[in-house]
Parts: structure tokens; sequence; C-alpha cells
């Protein structure tokens, strides 16, 4: 069961009024290997309005990156239903969960996955090519949003030309630019030094908006204590969800 305090999880007035970005109930993903059941997800529920800066957070093992895969529509629940912006992701296409993840989800991983050989540009101009935006539009969208990040003077740089935290920039730039409604990050701070890491935080910050909901998986406690509110796994269920200085983050690396 999920043991979900009703004190600190209770939203306030103002944020049950915000629309729910996502809407998961009674989400499970169940891996079968040999004749073992592991229950991955074990009947999640949970609701992030537009707006909410979300920490996934919990030991090895717990389900984090399974519920990223699902929230990110790269994976498929076995049992319950997933909406994203009001879409029931279980009952779409292939091709139609292709173009919701491209126009909608927003991506930051550790290993920021940029292309090596392409400008800063042209790597955050890449979602907007598979939009099939025009070439014109899709330089000026991807220079927007290399400004707001602060790269604007890096733009025709190759990531093997940039320092990890600006590659992580870049990232969050090719994330942010075809101005999703959800940005995914997993273990965004993993691979930067602390002072690097925590200028990508303090983008993340300036990122908050009303029309995006941020959600990051994180063993960094820095980074989780940040965030608004924070979501505790553990074996596959939510043990805590609310607000950071109510939960035990010493139990993160368990
Ligand atoms: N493809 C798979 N096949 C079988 N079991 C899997 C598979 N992927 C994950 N699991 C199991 O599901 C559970 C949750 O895994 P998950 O990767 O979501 O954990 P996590 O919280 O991201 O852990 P970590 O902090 O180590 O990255 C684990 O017990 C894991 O062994
Ligand atoms: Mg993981």
């Amino acid at each position: 069961m999920s043991t979900t305090p009703a004190t600190a999880a209770s939203p306030s007035a103002a944020d049950a009024e915000l629309p729910a970005c996502v809407d998961i109930r009674g989400l499970s993903r169940i891996y079968r290997l040999g004749g073992e059941e592991v229950r991955a997800l074990d009947g999640v529920d949970l609701t992030i309005r537009y707006g909410e800066h979300v920490a996934i957070v919990g030991p090895s093992g717990s389900g984090k990156s399974t519920m990223l895969q699902l929230l990110g529509c790269l994976d498929t629940a076995d049992a319950g239903t997933y909406r994203l912006d009001g879409h029931d992701v279980g009952t779409l296409s292939e091709s139609r969960l292709a173009e919701l993840r491209n126009e909608r989800i927003g991506f930051v991983f550790q290993g920021f996955h940029l292309l090596p050989r392409a400008t800063a540009t042209k790597n955050v101009e890449l979602p907007l090519v598979y939009a099939g935006v025009g070439a014109a539009e899709r330089r000026k969208r991807a220079l927007a949003a290399l400004e707001k990040v602060g790269l604007a003077s890096r733009s025709d740089h190759r990531p093997d030309q940039l320092s990890g935290g600006q590659r992580q920039r870049v990232a969050i730039a090719r994330a942010l630019v075809t101005e999703p409604s959800m940005l995914l990050a997993d273990e965004p701070t993993g691979n930067l030094d602390s002072k690097t890491g925590a200028e990508v935080l303090d983008l993340f910050d300036q990122l908050r908006g009303p029309e995006r909901a941020l959600i990051m998986v994180t063993h960094d406690t820095a980074l989780a204590s940040r965030a608004q509110r924070l979501v505790f796994l553990r074996d596959g269920q939510i043990e805590y969800d609310g607000p950071p200085d109510g939960a035990n983050l010493t139990d993160l690396h368990a």
C-alpha cells in the first residue's frame, strides 16, 4: 500500500486548482525474469500539476528509472492508467505516442546525449527537425533557447569544445526548444562537479513556470531538497510525498 502521509501530501487549495500534467492511477510495471516477478512499480497513484517542481528519490532498485521511463512514454505499464495532458497514454498508437513525446516532453540525461559532431545550435534544433519545423525557424528558436541557458556566445561550438556544465546547458536548451509541458531529468548533475552542478540547479530554478512541470530523478540530496515536492519511492511504492523538509533524505543512499 502507498503510505502517503495525508498532512504532508495535501496540496494547498491553490495547487488543487492548477490543471494536472501527469495523472497516474494504479500504475504497475512488473518484470518477469525466469520464474520470478519484480514489481518495479506497484500500484502507484500520482498527480503532478503544471508549475510543480518534483524530485523523485529513493534507494537503488526502488523504481525511479522505471517511473521516469513510464512518464517519458518510453515504456508502457502492465496495469493502471497514465494521463499526460489529459491523453490516456495506454490507448495511443506508437506513432501518436512518438508525436506526444516529441511535442510535450523534454528529456535531460546524466550523460548529456549530444551529437558529438554537431554544433550547439544543431543539437538544440534536433527535436524541431523531428517536428517538421523549417530551417530558418529552427535556427531562430534554437538560438533563443541557447540564449535562455546563457550560451548564446557558444552556439557554434561542438560538445568537445564545451565544458561539462555547458554541455548540460545545451542539453537543457534542446529539451526546452519545443516548449514542452513536462521536463524530465535523470540525474542531471550526476556527471558534474559540485560547483557546476549548482549552476545547473540554478538554471533549473529559473526554468520553473506555470506552463511546465519539472520532474527529476536524483541521488543528489542538494538537488532533491531544492525541489518543491519530493516523491520518495521504496519497493515500487510511494513511501512519502510532500515537501522536502519533511522527508528523511539520509535514507536516499540506502
Ligand atoms: N529490464 C528489467 N528486467 C527485470 N527487472 C528489472 C528490469 N529493469 C529494472 N528491473 C528491476 O526493477 C526494480 C526497479 O528498477 P529501477 O531501475 O527502476 O530502480 P532505480 O530506483 O532506478 O534504481 P537505481 O537508483 O539503482 O538507478 C529493480 O528491482 C530492478 O532490478
Ligand atoms: Mg535508476
